[in-house]
C-alpha cells in the first residue's frame, strides 16, 4: 500500500505507518506542498496524509485515481476538503479530534486572553526596549480578567474547554452562544445561551469556536463589531475566514472594540490580506497575533499524528477508522 504524507509531522504516526510496512513518502521540503507538486505525488496512493494546508478537491481525486481510499486530515477542521466531491468518490476523509487539541487550543486562547488584558507583549516590548524608568501607577494599565463575562461562540468541545478555565480557574462569567442549547453545561457552569447580538453587547472577552461553514464565514463583520463594548476584545482560534479582516480593521481604527488576540487569519498564510494597507493588524498594539499554533504542543501534535495513522490504518484494513469527518 502506497501513502503520501504532504509535510514532516511529529514522528509517532510516521512510525506507526512504517510499522505496518506501507510504501510511505514524505515530501521532503520543510514548506507548504506547491499544488502541482502534491497532484503529481498523489498519483496512484492508496493513502493521503492532508494538512489544512492542502486542497483537497475533485481534481486532486482524479490525479490520484480510483484506488484512493482514505485522506487523513492532520487537523481537527476540515474545511480544506471538498466532502461531497469525495463522497462520489467513496474517499474516507478522516480528521484528528485529540482530546490533547482540546485542551491545548482551550490553553492557548486563555493565553490571548491574558495576554491582551495585561499587556503582556506590549509590555515584553517596552522593557526590553529599555524604556522601564522606575515604577509608574499608570503605566500599562490594564484590565482584570475575574468578574468580567465571556462570551463563547460555539459550546462545542473546545468552547466547553474554555469555559471550564474561565469558570473554575478565573472566576469570569461565560455565556455562549450556539445553534444547539447545553442544558447541562448551563446548570453546572452557571451560564446561558443567547443570541449573537446579546452575547457581543454583554461579553468583556469574545472567543469564536466554530468550524468555517458557509453560514459561519464572516460571522463577525461590521454590524457585529458595532455591538461589542468600546473595552472588549475579540480573539479568535478557530478559522481566519470568520472573522471579516476588513471590518476588523476598521472597529480598530475606530476604537470600536478594545483590541483582538488572532491566532488565524483571512487570508493565510498572509497575516494582512493587503500587505500594503497601512491598516493592517500587524500595526496595531493592540493586536496579538499568533501564527496558527493554538495547537502547537508537542504532545497534542503526537497525539494528532498518532490518530492520523491510526485513521489510514483502519481505512486501509478495511475497517471503519475512528474519526470520519462529517
Ligand atoms: C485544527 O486542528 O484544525 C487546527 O487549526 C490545527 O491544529
Amino acid at each position: 500500500m502506497k501513502i503520501f504524507v504532504t509535510r514532516q509531522i511529529p514522528d509517532q504516526g510516521i512510525k506507526m505507518l512504517k510499522n505496518k510496512k506501507y510504501q510511505l513518502q514524505i515530501y521532503p521540503k520543510d514548506q507548504i506542498i506547491p499544488r502541482a507538486e502534491l497532484l503529481k505525488s498523489v498519483k496512484g496512493v492508496d493513502a493521503l496524509l492532508s494538512l489544512l494546508t492542502d486542497k483537497i478537491d475533485e481534481k486532486l481525486f482524479q490525479a490520484a485515481g480510483p484506488q484512493l481510499k482514505v485522506v487523513a486530515n492532520y487537523a481537527v477542521g476540515f474545511d480544506n476538503i471538498n466532502l461531497e466531491a469525495a463522497k462520489k468518490r467513496k474517499v474516507l476523509i478522516t480528521n484528528t479530534p485529540a482530546p490533547e487539541v482540546t485542551e491545548t487550543v482551550a490553553e492557548h486562547t486563555f493565553a490571548l486572553i491574558i495576554s491582551l488584558a495585561h499587556h503582556i507583549p506590549e509590555a515584553d516590548r517596552f522593557a526590553k526596549a529599555g524604556k522601564y524608568k522606575g515604577w509608574n501607577p499608570n503605566l500599562l494599565l490594564g484590565a482584570d480578567i475575574y468578574n468580567k463575562t465571556l462570551g463563547i461562540v460555539g459550546m462545542g468541545r473546545i468552547g466547553f474547554a474554555l469555559a471550564q478555565r474561565a469558570v473554575k480557574g478565573f472566576k469570569m462569567k461565560v455565556i455562549y452562544h450556539d445553534i444547539k442549547p447545553n442544558p447541562d453545561f448551563e446548570k453546572e457552569y452557571s451560564s446561558k445561551l443567547v443570541d449573537l447580538p446579546t452575547l457581543l453587547k454583554q461579553s468583556d472577552f469574545i472567543s469564536l469556536h466554530v468550524p468555517l461553514l458557509p453560514t459561519t464565514r464572516h460571522l463577525m463583520s461590521h454590524q457585529q463589531f458595532k455591538l461589542m463594548k468600546p473595552t472588549a476584545y475579540l480573539i479568535n482560534t478557530s478559522r481566519g475566514p470568520v472573522v471579516d479582516e476588513k471590518a476588523l480593521l476598521v472597529a480598530l481604527k475606530k476604537k470600536q472594540i478594545a483590541g483582538a488576540g488572532l491566532d488565524v487569519f483571512e487570508c493565510e498564510p498572509l497575516i494582512d490580506c493587503d500587505i500594503h494597507d497601512s491598516l493592517a493588524l500587524k500595526n496595531f498594539d493592540n493586536v496579538i497575533l499568533t501564527p496558527h499554533i493554538a495547537s502547537a504542543s508537542l504532545e497534542t501534535r503526537q497525539a494528532m499524528s498518532r490518530l492520523a495513522a491510526e485513521n489510514i490504518i483502519a481505512a486501509l484494513e478495511g475497517k471503519t477508522p475512528p474519526n470520519l469527518a462529517k
